[in-house]
């Protein structure tokens, strides 16, 4: 293996006073994000998407074997497959059948504040949708047998920095999970050492978008960090 190193690339010779504005002024950005539930079905140019998820390709993750997949859903059939599939789950998961519902009480109470319910139309009506894996095996050679390393926190960090990417280009985005979400693995064609972690809705919101209050109620800095 070769141990050939590069020098460590340039970092802009800001000022303290300018990396205090820029710091300040990247989380005034970054506050404005939202998840979204009401997407409009304007179009969003596929480079748009491209760059997000090269940039997510860039983040850091266990021993670089970069273990994570985007499957990403355009065309009509596909949603409406996808969104059949994830209505069928949340219908069993929120019990909108009538069954007891397979969420605890617990869970059901902590999603109240948010509103969510078993109908995603969004899944059909926003223009982008990208299936995130996490390859539990693989390496770097995708070779399905190579151990990986720290894969869910590689490709939490990955998707964070993809919503963030988003966000800067003008995009809303919603992190969506339905329990279970083994079905997407068949729906995208993908290989059983590939576990699907989240969806990234993406697209413009729709007119009667919202945020629930509770999303709003962030926690201070005091209470998120603690100076040792
Ligand atoms: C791992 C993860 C899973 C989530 N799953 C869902 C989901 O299935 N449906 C949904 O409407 N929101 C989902 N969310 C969004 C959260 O409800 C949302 O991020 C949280 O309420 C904070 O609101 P904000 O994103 O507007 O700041 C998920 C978020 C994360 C990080």
């Amino acid at each position: 293996m070769s141990q050939t190193h590069h020098p460590f690339p340039p970092l802009p010779d800001y000022s303290d006073a300018e990396r205090i504005a820029r710091a300040k002024a990247a989380y005034e950005q970054l506050k404005t994000r939202h998840s979204c539930r009401d997407f409009s079905d304007a179009p969003v140019p596929r480079e748009v998407i491209e760059h997000a998820i090269r940039a997510a390709g860039t983040a850091p993750n266990g021993a670089n074997h970069q273990p994570w997949h985007f499957a990403v859903i355009h065309s009509p059939e596909k949603k409406r497959a996808l969104r059949e599939a994830a209505e069928a789950e949340e219908r069993r998961f929120y019990g909108a059948d009538g069954d007891a519902p397979k969420a605890s009480a617990e869970w059901l109470g902590a999603l109240a504040p948010i509103g969510t319910d078993a109908s995603k139309p969004f899944l059909e009506t926003a223009p982008w949708l990208i299936v995130c894996f996490a390859q539990r095996t693989g390496g770097i050679a995708e070779d399905g047998e190579t151990q990986n390393y720290y894969v869910n926190e590689s490709v939490g960090i990955a998707c964070g920095m993809l919503i963030a990417t988003l966000h800067d280009a003008g995009l809303a985005t919603l992190t969506h999970t339905p329990s279970p979400m083994g079905f997407l693995r068949d729906l995208c064609g993908r290989p059983k050492n590939e576990k699907p972690l989240m969806i990234i809705v993406a697209g413009l919101p729709g007119e009667n978008a919202t945020v629930p209050e509770h999303a709003v109620k962030k926690k201070p800095l005091e209470q998120i960090a603690s100076w040792l």
